[in-house]
């Protein structure tokens, strides 16, 4: 482990997006890269913490000196979050499905001659920040999410900063103009108790060395 600021430091990040069976060979996924929850491991390892990663089929590999645990589902992010814990702080980086197919397939799906479509149902998937960020004893000391918001980000974000119960809440706009949902840079606002502050949009890396700076300076 590298010296720094954050030595003895243990943080949960989750990155990457989820996949939720159809059936045996499909699934529901979005398309998150996992570069943003990538490059904030990397930086916090980089500073000295022991990370614990959790990360979904994401496109990028994970970075080195972290302990990665590989998971496909929401449940099994959360099962994996839930080992990983306790932790001095949390991020949650990872865009998480909402919803799990409830009638998933054990066998694939045939296709029906009579032209008879499938028909899916969805379950809401646990929400695996507002847990953490809510539990009583053994809560991280910092709890941090990610908004990925199309419009009226600082609203949006602050609300949800309230409803999941977390200490941050770092904010982005993902309209598909602004190229940054699988793109390399990253334009966000951090929300904290304080109020919001926006960043010049800038690399994901170095969001993700801000980032870390900032959550050594709040674990010290
Ligand atoms: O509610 P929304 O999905 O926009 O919230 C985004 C934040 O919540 C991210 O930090 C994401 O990692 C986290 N999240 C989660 N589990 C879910 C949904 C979102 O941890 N099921």
């Amino acid at each position: 482990l590298a010296d720094g600021p954050l030595k003895g430091r243990r943080i949960i990040v989750t990155s990457g997006p989820t996949h939720e069976p159809i059936d045996p060979v499909r699934y529901i996924a979005n398309r998150s890269s996992g570069a943003q929850g990538t490059a904030l491991a990397r930086a916090l390892a980089g500073l000295g913490a022991e990370v614990v990663f959790v990360t979904g089929p994401a496109d990028v590999p994970p970075p080195a000196g972290v302990t990665v645990e590989r998971v496909e589902t929401a449940r099994q992010m959360l099962a994996a979050v839930e080992d990983a814990l306790p932790a001095d702080a949390a991020v949650f980086a990872a865009a998480v499905a909402d919803w799990r197919v409830a009638n998933a397939s054990a066998s694939k799906v045939k296709k029906d001659g009579g032209g008879r479509l499938p028909a899916l149902e969805f379950a809401e998937n646990p929400d695996i920040l507002a847990r953490v960020a809510q539990m009583g004893d053994g809560r991280p000391a910092l709890v941090v999410g990610f908004a990925a918001e199309t419009d009226d980000v600082i609203a949006h974000a602050t609300a949800k900063r309230g409803r999941k119960g977390c200490d941050w809440i770092v904010a982005n706009d993902v309209s598909p103009a602004t190229g940054i949902m699988g793109g390399t840079e990253n334009a966000v606002t951090l929300i904290t108790a304080e109020g919001a502050q926006s960043w010049p949009r800038m690399a994901k890396e170095q969001v993700a060395n801000r980032l870390a700076q900032m959550i050594a300076e709040a674990l010290a």
